[in-house]
């Protein structure tokens, strides 16, 4: 019934009012109309305005752009703070077992004889350092392999065009020392203070950086010198060149901990050749820190790494010199000790370390390339060296040493005290044995100058310094082509039985006394330990040195 009235209803108002529901079915349908319209209106405009990212997200614009730039932004910040981070910490690890001898060295410097430094600069205390480096170093290869993805993406420009061609100038990510590779119009500018020395790369295609480096091989070290490197896109930013040389410049500071004789090769002779060779002679070195004694001593390797002038970078600015050349080097180093690991050091031209001892033998004139070859030359004996230490680690047995060596059939002279010779003397003498024999110390790096095939046998005083042994001379020794054989001491050859007696953590537990920490070690194994070889236990290691010369 409702129905039908409703129905009733209708038709009756369509019939009484035909005129006026024309237009109110146009109204009808207007209304309707801007229904859909708003309707679709709110549908786009949601579409753009409340989730932009569903539509911006897939097309390739602005937005994707901004987000790597972000991101490597980030992880430069990151790694900057890391290294800072570390570097103190590094800082306050080394300094507990480190910080005195250095100081103790630097005021040495001055009124010691060099034999005397050699001594007391014993290198022991930084082979602490070197051990807490190598795990700071282990730490920090994981983090290098993220920087160099970030710097491949982002290099450093927001050239997107050149991303790829452009690398990095510094590499910071390395725990031991920093590396900075200027390639093109390079501005070296001396000067004193503390970043007052500045290499400056003009680049348009270098964002403009500035970094502060100490080139030196062992960057955390206290005390040394940074130099300013930075990049800038105009040639106006960059002061202008007073003088020009064609050839490469290496940047590079002394110092640190040269005048141990070991340092003086593993920190900087051997870095330099790892830097400088590749350029065959043709390379300026730019020198922080340069210490003229020092050079003039390993003269004939400098005269050979480099033919230009050295120039003393700090002093440079007293006249206003600008120099500029075409590739600049900042800083340099190696990552094991005492040696070159083709695999890890960038040598630019593969070389090694049996290369390293050739360039020296080349440097030094010195006349053999190979020891003696035993049965083939009637009557001549094979020459043994023996290292002589006269303040710690020494041999107290060494008229015996040398008297089983002579039964055993070589020619034996021992060397110790202060050289008589000079030094390029006394390397064509070292040059003139088949066989180094020394007590654990810096005096076998003389082995540098042996013949590539010869002997050096070490011997390891007692308290598991075997692994301290292995990596400053075992490893270095082979890797230069040496036959190398170590004699380890046993407890009752060491002068700490007498010491401590058998029944002492020192003899009964040298493990323990390691992980106590570096202070015993150095103290006690390496300060105050001499040895007495047990000649029957050392012959047969005279009888191994005959046969490696067979
Ligand atoms: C490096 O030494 C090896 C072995 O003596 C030699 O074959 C090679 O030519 C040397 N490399 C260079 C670049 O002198």
């Amino acid at each position: 019934m409702r129905r039908g009235e409703s129905k009733a209803a209708t038709r009756g108002a369509n019939r009484s009012s035909s005129s006026s529901s024309w237009k109110s079915r146009y109204i009808g349908y207007g209304l309707v109309l801007g229904f859909v319209l708003m309707l679709l209106y709110l549908m786009v405009n949601a579409q753009f305005s409340n989730n932009p990212n569903a539509y911006l997200g897939p097309a390739t614009t602005s937005k994707t752009e901004s987000i790597p730039a972000t991101t490597y932004q980030g992880n430069q910040a990151w790694q900057e703070d890391g290294s800072r981070g570390l570097e103190e910490g590094h800082r306050e690890e080394v300094a507990s077992a480190h910080t005195e001898r250095s100081t103790g060295q630097r005021q040495e410097k001055d009124d010691e004889s060099e034999k005397q430094r050699t001594e007391k600069n014993s290198i022991e205390e930084q082979l602490g350092n070197d051990r807490s480096s190598n795990y700071w170093e282990e730490g920090r290869q994981s983090e290098k392999k993220d920087t160099i993805e970030f710097s491949e993406f982002g290099g450093g420009t927001d050239d997107f065009n050149n991303v790829a061609n452009t690398k990095p100038i510094c590499d910071t990510s390395f725990g031991k020392y920093d590396i900075c590779v200027l390639d093109g119009d390079t501005r070296a500018q001396g000067g004193a203070g503390a970043g007052a020395a500045a290499v400056t790369l003009v680049s348009p295609r270098a964002a403009p950086r500035e970094w502060k480096i100490k080139p030196y091989s062992r960057k955390y070290l206290d005390g040394l010198k940074p130099v300013t490197v930075r990049s800038v896109p105009n040639p106006e930013d960059a002061p202008p060149c007073t003088t020009r040389l064609n050839v490469p410049a290496m940047v590079i500071e002394l110092g640190g901990l040269t005048g141990n004789y070991w340092h003086d090769f593993t920190d900087v002779l051997v870095p330099l050749f790892i830097g400088a060779r590749r350029f065959g002679g043709e390379v300026q070195l730019l020198v922080v820190n340069l210490l003229p004694f020092w050079v003039d001593k390993y003269r004939r390797i400098f005269s050979q790494i480099s033919r230009h002038d050295i120039v003393d970078l700090e002093k440079d600015d007293d006249r206003g010199v600008v120099r500029c050349y075409p590739h600049v080097v900042v800083g340099y180093g190696s990552r094991k000790e005492f040696t070159i690991d083709p695999s890890l050091d960038d040598t630019g031209g593969g070389y090694t370390m049996v290369n390293f001892t050739e360039f020296l033998r080349q440097s030094y004139s010195l006349p053999r390339d190979r020891p003696i070859k035993l049965g083939t030359n009637h009557g001549a004996r094979p020459r043994m060296m023996i290292l002589e230490r006269t303040n710690s680690r020494k041999l107290m047995n060494l008229p015996e040493v040398a008297a089983a060596a002579r039964a055993a059939g070589f020619e034996v002279t021992v060397a110790g005290g202060r050289p008589t010779s000079t030094y390029d003397e006394f390397a064509r003498e070292v040059n003139s044995y088949d066989v180094m024999v020394g007590v654990h110390g810096a005096g076998l790096t003389n082995c540098v100058f042996l013949p590539t095939g010869a002997v050096l046998l070490q011997i390891v005083p007692y308290g598991r310094l075997e692994s301290i042994a292995q990596t400053d001379f075992g490893e270095p020794a082979r890797d230069m082509g040496l036959r190398y054989i170590e004699y380890d001491i046993a407890a009752d050859e060491s002068s700490l039985m007498d010491v401590f007696g058998k029944d002492h953590p020192m003899i009964k537990d040298p493990v323990a006394v390691h992980l106590s920490g570096w202070g015993n070690v150095a103290e006690w194994y390496l300060g105050k330990q001499d040895v007495r070889v047990n000649i029957e236990r050392f012959r047969p290691f005279l009888t191994q040195a005959l046969e490696h010369l067979q």
